[in-house]
């Protein structure tokens, strides 16, 4: 497996709205620094039920087509991660494939695993180009989800929707990823998951928390392990996760990143050879402040003005990142780590390709978000109570996708 291979171009997709983080404390009687420095939010986006989780990836796919002139006919497999999907058995990539009248030859399905199935999708397709079997064929990776845990919840501030769409081919533009170096950790746990029949997820918030630093740590030391093996890293001077340019963390809230990021400093300290240290003294260290803002503060843009979008929020932040530092970054090595409830987490990195600051101009990321309404608390919580198959009849707009009715069990959707 020599071939470069990783992610060519990527494209986002939102809903129309969004509410201000300030004004929904306010709402909720909550000091607004709680959500603003307790959680790293800024904006949340508000999804109606026009903007499923099928529009959402239909229009991120979409727009991934068109901006970057992608030729169906060279797409093999289209693969939607998602925890958001609108039926138990119809695949989000079957209404994709046919929004977006993308040719029969190609292979569809989805993949669930909480914020992780994304992230299954991109190294499905990952190793499938990899591996030859797609004899040269490129593959779109969707994730598309709406974070909903309820209004008056403790997971209210952390909610948000959106689509990243990727591109994944012989061609990495934007990341080729080290491949084999992955490390896993996964587990069966109950920290966050959602009952068939509800919209909301449940969720152990705290336990959650420690659920995800838990298999970071696993991830992470498995990585490094194929890292330090490959000399992709070495113990010396600095640490082996400080010798990679930037960090990027699964981020269902921004603070989460920073408590990701002391966790996997701390995997380093801890193991470090050779090193005198209290568990006091590292603990100290772990949490660096400028660690924190020279490796991971600038990938957390998007994230704090869209919230958790579940499956795409680790892809929003790679988004965030080489939106904004994509030419200084080439050719540097990067880290990613995804988690998703239940739980699986997966460390992996890759090296920032040249054309990662061309490929996202062409993206234009800022035009999407500045195309987004304002809206109030109120007309925020009226949104939540809308019933999920009554979508507002609102004309979708040019290149975007809405569902507009349910027919005999059947999703209709406009756009395009
Ligand atoms: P909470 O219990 O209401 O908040 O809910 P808290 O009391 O823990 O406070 C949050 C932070 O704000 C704390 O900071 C406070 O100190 C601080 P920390 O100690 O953690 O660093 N704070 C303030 N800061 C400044 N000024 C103030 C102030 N007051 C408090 N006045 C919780 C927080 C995250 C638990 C909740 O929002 C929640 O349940 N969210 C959903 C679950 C979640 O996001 N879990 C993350 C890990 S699991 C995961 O990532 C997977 C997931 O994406 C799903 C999937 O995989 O599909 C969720």
């Amino acid at each position: 497996m020599k071939k470069q291979v990783g992610i060519e171009a990527l494209a986002i997709a939102v809903p129309r709205r969004y509410v201000d983080i300030e004004d929904l404390a306010r709402a909720r009687g909550v000091e607004p620094a709680k959500y603003t420095a307790g959680l790293g939010a800024k904006e949340m986006a508000v999804a109606d039920p026009g903007e499923d989780s099928v529009a959402l990836a239909a229009s991120a796919a979409s727009r991934l087509i068109q901006r970057h002139g992608v030729d169906p006919s060279r797409v093999g497999m289209l693969v939607v991660g998602t925890e958001t999907g609108v039926d138990h058995s119809k695949a989000v990539s079957s209404h994709v494939q046919g929004l977006l009248k993308l040719p029969r030859t190609m292979r569809t399905f989805d993949a669930q695993h909480a914020c992780y199935g994304g992230t299954a999708g991109l190294m499905a397709a990952t190793e499938w180009i990899a591996s030859g079997a797609g004899a040269g064929r490129s593959a779109i990776v969707v994730c598309s989800d709406i974070a909903r845990y309820g209004l008056n919840t403790a997971g209210e501030p952390t909610q948000g929707g959106g689509a990243v769409a990727l591109l994944v081919s012989e061609q990495p533009d934007l990341l080729a990823l080290d491949i084999g170096l992955n490390g896993v950790s996964s587990m069966d746990v109950y920290d966050f998951w959602r009952p068939l029949g509800r919209r909301e997820a449940v969720v152990d918030g705290h336990y959650s928390i420690n659920c995800y630093l838990d298999a970071l740590s696993g991830a992470y030391r498995g990585w490094r392990e194929r890292a330090l093996a490959h000399e992709v890293v070495r113990w010396g001077e600095t640490l082996p996760g400080e010798q990679l340019a930037r960090i990027l963390y699964h981020v269902p809230f921004c603070k989460m990143a920073r408590k990701a990021h002391t966790q996997l400093r701390l995997c380093d300290l801890e193991d470090a050879p050779g090193r005198e240290s209290t568990p006091a003294a590292r603990e100290e260290a772990a949490k660096s402040p400028a660690s924190y803002e020279a490796q991971v503060a600038s990938s957390l843009g998007l994230n704090a003005r869209i919230g958790n979008v579940y499956t795409a929020s680790l892809y929003l932040a790679l988004a965030g990142l080489l939106q904004g530092e994509g030419a200084e970054l080439a050719g540097k090595r990067i880290g990613l780590l995804s988690y998703g409830s239940g739980c699986c987490a997966e460390f992996y990195s890759g090296v920032v390709g040249e054309g990662a600051a061309r490929r996202m101009a062409q993206t234009d990321v800022e035009a999407v978000l500045a195309k987004r309404e304002r809206v109030s608390v109120e007309e925020y919580e009226r949104i939540m109570k809308l019933p999920s198959d009554a979508p507002e009849p609102l004309t979708p707009a040019p290149g975007e996708f809405r569902l507009t009715e349910i027919r005999e069990h059947r999703r209709l959707y406009a756009g395009g």
